[in-house]
């Protein structure tokens, strides 16, 4: 009787169902403040280097997330194709991650030392060179346009601003990196930058067979 009258009764129904909802959705979202695997990185994680860290900027910038994912996920069929599943703990360094959904290119999150950097070089310029039914395109102007270092010591500040407001246990780096930063790059093309981003992708986890 008294479940006909929750059925019969819209009013009633509705706010059922939100505490069920809200029930629901606390026990998935309230532990994850309290897990300290999500903001500790993992052991051997390091912050991107200055080349690094410009690289990543520049695989925003081309939008290359618009085809790769980065975010293996805990399937057989994923591990055997990529290598260990992502884990929280590698993403910390990571503004914004770039995790993304979309696969018209295979996922990149542990493309790290699986190719030499001339490799990259090649398939950046002009992708069919090295993977003849490849539909990804060419981006030889990154392999012309010089850094110039005038942003990457701000880069690396922030980076630093971020790290100390929200993760335990991460580097942050140093005066004297931050002061050097610009050297760093400076005089290096966007596709130096680039490979040197691709190549750090998911190597603090070994699962190279
Ligand atoms: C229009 C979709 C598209 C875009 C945009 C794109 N790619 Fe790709 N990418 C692909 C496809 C498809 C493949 C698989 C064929 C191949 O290896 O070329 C691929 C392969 C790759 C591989 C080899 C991965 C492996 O495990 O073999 C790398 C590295 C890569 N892309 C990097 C990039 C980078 C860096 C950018 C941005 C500058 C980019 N891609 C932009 C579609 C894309």
């Amino acid at each position: 009787m008294s479940h006909e009258k929750v059925e019969t009764h819209a009013g009633l129904l509705a706010l059922f169902v939100i505490i069920v909802i809200s029930f629901g959705g606390l026990v998935e979202i309230v532990p994850l403040f309290f897990i300290k695997d999500t903001t500790e990185p993992i052991d051997g994680l390091k912050p991107y280097s200055a080349l690094e860290l410009e690289g990543r900027d520049i695989y925003v910038r081309e939008g290359c997330y618009t085809c790769h994912s980065q975010m293996i996920r805990p399937f057989r069929a994923e591990t055997e194709r990529y290598g260990h599943y992502s884990v929280a703990g590698e993403f910390v360094y990571d503004r914004p991650f770039q995790w993304g959904s979309k696969r018209t290119g295979p996922d990149l999150a542990r493309v790290g030392e699986r190719y030499s950097d001339d490799w990259h070089r090649v398939h950046l310029i002009n992708p069919r060179d090295v993977v003849p039914e490849s539909n990804m395109p060419g981006f030889p102007w990154l392999a012309e346009n010089e850094l110039d270092g005038k942003h990457t010591a701000k880069k690396l500040q922030v980076m630093n601003q971020l790290t100390e407001a929200t993760c335990t246990g991460c580097q942050t780096y140093s005066e004297e990196e931050i002061a050097n930063a610009a050297e760093q790059v400076r005089g290096k093309t966007e596709m130096d930058a680039l490979i040197a981003y691709l190549q750090s992708l998911g190597t603090s986890i070994k699962t190279r067979r």
